[in-house]
């Protein structure tokens, strides 16, 4: 059976991690994430590619890209979550299943956070487990692929 083909996607200020609120984000370095992913990935069987992006239409964009070109898609939205309508309309044109992840805990946080625009059009999320809840995502992600 071929690989399958996953996008992870990651959303504004998620390249400035390391550097970035440690206490909610650790201190694992954006670059160290998207290892970890693609070699955590490679255990899995699955061919990951990871994209970041701090801007809202691009993130639209990579959306409808990687639902094109992936068999699933891995997605911290990161503010975007709380906020986008636009990144909400993607997801709702995507046929692959999209697991939603979060380092933190964001219903633990602001009641701004609480908010959420995408957690009933996706697959699946995992939420305060830090970069490991990555992991959990792929493994998730590949449960539904299954
Ligand atoms: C985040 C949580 C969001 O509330 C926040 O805006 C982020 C990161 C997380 O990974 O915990 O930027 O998505």
């Amino acid at each position: 059976m071929p690989m399958h083909r996953i996008a992870v996607l990651n959303g504004p200020n998620l390249g400035e991690l390391s550097s970035r609120e440690t206490e909610h984000y650790g201190d694992l370095a954006y670059d160290e994430l998207e290892r970890y992913c693609i070699d955590y990935g490679r255990e899995l069987g699955l061919d990951v590619h990871c994209r970041q992006t701090d801007g809202e239409g691009e993130l639209v964009r990579l959306i409808h890209e990687s639902a094109a070109a992936c068999d699933g898609i891995v997605l911290n939205a990161a503010a975007y979550t709380h906020t986008s309508v636009a990144v909400r309309d993607a997801l709702l044109c995507v046929s692959v299943p999209v697991v939603e992840v979060h380092l933190s805990n964001p219903a633990a946080r602001e009641d701004f956070r609480r908010r959420n625009l995408i957690v009933d059009v996706v697959s699946g999320s995992v939420a305060g487990f830090g970069s490991r809840g990555y992991g959990l995502a792929l493994s998730g992600l590949k449960e539904l692929l299954a």
